[in-house]
């Protein structure tokens, strides 16, 4: 059965016919192409796809496409403005936080929907707000660094 979806996505109020077992990372990749939002585990244990849905962090392989009709999801794909990269991704870069890259598209978004609830997290603030999340290969010290960075920089 398909239904029609209307959402805002990255700024941009959209319509589509879905399938109502479509779930959210599926529609932001296949049907929107917007492939910088990771599928790692499939089942609510990586966070790789981790979306702001109404400007929380939630896990979008965990969300119907039907269940974020008339709200607003962000993906990794809407902070870089006019060439320019987010606060936080510009100190994952500088601070190293990222090695394969894999997970770093969620851990971003994990830390952005943090410092908007949270403009000046502790150091336990930030590895609760990134519990969800999960790396591989660069160690999560880097990570914790780059948020701390970025707070300190959208605080200035
Ligand atoms: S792909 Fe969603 S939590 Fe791992
Ligand atoms: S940078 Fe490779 S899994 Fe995190």
């Amino acid at each position: 059965m398909r239904s029609l979806l209307t959402v805002t996505v990255n700024g941009r109020e959209r319509t589509d016919g879905i399938p109502a077992n479509l779930l959210l990372v599926d529609y932001l990749r296949e049907h929107l192409g917007l492939t910088g939002t990771k599928i790692g585990c499939d089942g609510g244990e990586c966070g790789a796809c981790t979306v702001l849905i109404d400007g929380a962090a939630r896990h979008s392989c965990l969300t119907l496409a039907a269940a974020v009709e008339g709200r607003s999801v962000e993906t990794i794909e809407s902070l870089a403005q006019d060439g320019r990269l987010a606060a936080i991704q510009r100190a994952f870069h500088e601070k190293l936080g990222a090695q394969c890259g894999f997970c770093t598209p969620g851990f971003v978004m994990a830390a952005e929907g943090l410092l908007r609830e949270n403009p000046d997290p502790s150091d336990d603030d930030i590895r609760e707000g990134l519990g969800s999340n999960i790396c591989r290969c660069t160690g999560y010290v880097k990570i914790i660094e780059a948020v701390r960075d970025a707070a300190r920089e959208l605080a200035r």
